[in-house]
């Protein structure tokens, strides 16, 4: 591979091909000692020649003036099953560079750059090994660059803003993006392709990637600092998460690219019968609504009495559990951004918790536990062995936590009278959400975060991590939200979806609501139906009140019928941003599932039938947008019918403006 950006000085070191040879990754050393990579997808480039190495605390740079010890390459194929998914099993498929460098003068220390090519992207990481001049280090800077070959259309929202990840994607050339980037980034280039998405995997010990821009189409890896600046505390041996460079011809390439899952270490919990995917409601959107209060007083919303009325519905319905959210003291004053006051173990006066807990287990149901800790982790971190320990004991296994605290203001505890403040992609919380992951999976605790650090494809090692927000989500379709608009939807899939399942919390009913449910939720009926496949999620809400499902028991079957783990996932047809068209398959029967959501314009969607099982009749139970439907005019039209149809059918969908589809095919 020649490099025209390559320095004339510059000595290959290696390439190395995935395993169908499409892509190729090229690492250099120019003659001042600097690695640099390239990537090249079916012979275009991707990833122009970029620079590697990390800035340490004592002014060393592993990145200038190395040597090549030695190189290594190896091959691996294996296959995987996971515990619950997109898909039943996984394949990783891939090729492996090591390069060993060491510096040239000292002192002397050691790095090695460790390199996968996989037939859809790219992975590469640093490893620090141990060695007599490396012990503890503090990382400042790391000068991993990402120059891209092009100038493609980017879906991205701006890192280092106050409301962490909850922004409205921005699409733009990548020339015109912000500053500074959240990943995923996901680009289309221009004409025929690739869809690119940068991100990375397996974010352990260390601080989240950012890409602060260089140049118009230049971006360098930005580690969220601690308060002091530092980047990252490291010791010998060490390792940075992976940096992943996913590439497809197709936007739903991205979707099913299990590069991210590959690159995490297998999964740490032997026993994983007691996790289970599945669907809950709960004492949520009426608080959102500002129908109920989180604190105390006459409009309570967690009461024993309405926890009943929620584990009654649930029953049945059918549905796995009962969120409960404002049953523990702290929420009265300002909680948001404080926090200090919560109590994890103490429920207000009016909510009964071991008898609510005790009515769910009988009724064959379950409480869902909260823990909003307003992002004050010292507060949270004294009380959670305890209130996991409750949890155990009242036989609850999923709980929700809350991290609603911005910008770099998470308390740190420092040993003297003041707290620290940091971000919550820092090191300092990404230490923490690790503790809470590994202190559920010994109490048998599933965890939804929110307001978490971004998934990083952990859920492979710890299947306890089942969901997070770490975006708009439904809430801010509430009232206060001011709306997440029509376009939202169909660029989630493609932009924060990749880095791993989403509690959006779905299935809002009453859209034309007026008085206290007035809301704005930039869908119809079927559309919000359509989410429950589109949006992957292992746990899924059915986030509206109760009286609106049972205003409407044909679309609510929908709801009761679709699971949420699959044995397999094909995207059918989509444009990011436009519209999105998603197949799944029952991980538990031979029932298919499909959703289908378009943004403002009204589209008629064509379904090839071909993933279905040949030779075999489905009934296709189709839940549709009306004939007068539209999010702005009539959200609420919608129509229920049946079909017989087979491998070789194509059904024909019409959605509306801000609408969308879902079917259930039936054997
Ligand atoms: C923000 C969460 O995203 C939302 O679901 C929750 O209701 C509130 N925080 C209160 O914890
Ligand atoms: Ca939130």
């Amino acid at each position: 591979m020649v490099d025209p950006a390559a320095p004339a000085s510059a000595q290959s070191v290696a390439t190395l091909s995935s395993p169908d040879g499409s892509i190729r990754v090229h690492l250099d050393l120019d003659d001042r000692g600097v690695p640099a990579y390239q990537v090249t997808a079916d012979g275009e480039a991707v990833v122009d020649r970029s620079r590697l190495g990390v800035v340490l605390g004592d002014g060393d740079t592993l990145g200038v003036g190395m040597e090549v010890v030695e190189t290594q390459t190896s091959e691996h194929d294996e296959t995987w099953t996971q515990p619950w998914g997109q898909q039943a099993t996984v394949r990783d498929h891939h090729r492996e560079l090591r390069v060993r460098l060491r510096s040239a003068s000292p002192p002397e220390r050691e790095m090695i750059l460790v390199f996968r090519a996989f037939n859809d992207g790219v992975g590469f990481r640093y490893e620090w090994p141990e060695q007599p001049e490396l012990d503890r280090f503090r990382i400042m800077d790391e000068r991993t660059e990402f120059r891209l070959a092009d100038d493609p259309t980017t879906w991205w929202i701006r890192a280092y803003e106050h409301n962490r990840y909850e922004y409205i994607y921005n699409e733009t050339k990548l020339s015109e993006a912000g500053y500074a980037l959240h990943t995923p980034l996901t680009m289309a280039f221009p004409g025929e392709g690739p869809f690119v998405a940068l991100h990375e995997a397996n974010l352990t010990d260390y601080a989240a990637m950012s890409l602060r821009r260089t140049g118009p189409t230049r971006f360098q890896a930005d580690l969220a600092p601690w308060s002091n600046g530092v980047r990252v505390y490291g010791e010998a041996p060490f390792r940075s998460p992976w940096r992943t460079i996913l590439i497809g011809d197709e936007p739903g390439d991205l979707v099913t690219n299990m590069i991210a899952l590959n690159l995490n270490e297998p999964n740490q919990i032997e026993d994983t019968s007691w996790i289970e995917p599945g669907k809950y409601v709960g004492i949520w959107w009426a608080m959102h609504l500002g129908m109920w209060t989180w604190g105390s007083g006459p409009n309570h919303g967690a009461t024993t009495e309405h926890a009943k009325d929620y584990i009654d519905f649930a029953a049945e319905h059918g549905f796995d559990g009962v969120l409960v959210e404002g049953w523990n003291r702290g929420w009265d004053g300002n909680w948001v951004g404080e926090g200090a006051d919560f109590s994890f173990t103490e429920p207000y006066p009016d909510f009964d918790l071991e008898e609510v807990a005790a009515y769910a287990r009988e009724k064959g149901t379950r409480l869902i536990g909260h823990h909003e800790t307003s992002g004050h982790v010292p507060n949270y971190e004294a009380q959670m062995e305890e209130a996991y320990d409750l949890l155990e004991r009242l036989d609850v296994n999923a709980l929700k936590t809350g991290y609603v605290d911005h910008g770099m203001d998470f308390p740190r505890e420092t040993g003297g009278d003041s707290l620290a403040r940091e971000w919550n992609y820092g090191q300092y919380m990404v230490r923490h959400y690790r503790r809470s992951i590994e202190l559920a999976a010994e109490h048998g605790i599933m965890l939804d975060i929110h307001e978490p650090v971004k998934g990083t494809g952990l859920r492979r090692t710890y299947p306890n991590l089942m969901t997070q927000e770490g975006a708009r989500g439904q809430e801010f379709n509430a009232p206060w939200g001011g709306g997440n608009g029509p376009d939202h939807i169909p660029t989630l899939v493609f932009t924060r979806l990749l880095a791993g399942p989403m509690d959006f919390t779905p299935g809002i009913f009453n859209l034309d609501a007026e008085g206290e449910e007035a809301n704005s939720v930039p869908t119809t009926l079927a559309g919000q139906l359509a989410l429950y496949v589109v949006l992957f999620s292992p746990l899924h809400m059915a986030a509206d009140l109760p009286k609106n499902y049972e205003a409407h028991p044909d679309a609510f079957q929908f709801i009761k019928d679709v699971p949420t783990s699959w044995a397999e996932t094909t995207v059918i047809d989509a444009a990011i941003g436009d519209h999105v068209t998603i197949a799944r398959k029952d991980r538990t029967s031979d029932d298919w599932y499909l959703g289908a959501k378009t943004d403002g314009s009204a589209r008629t969607v064509r379904v090839a039938l071909d993933f279905l099982a040949d030779d075999t009749s489905y009934t296709a139970e189709i839940y549709r947008d009306g004939a007068e439907a539209g999010w702005t005019s009539n959200p609420m039209d919608y129509e229920v019918e049946t079909q017989s149809v087979e491998a070789n059918d194509t059904l024909q969908l019409r959605l509306a403006p801000g609408g969308g589809a879902a079917v259930r095919f039936r054997q």
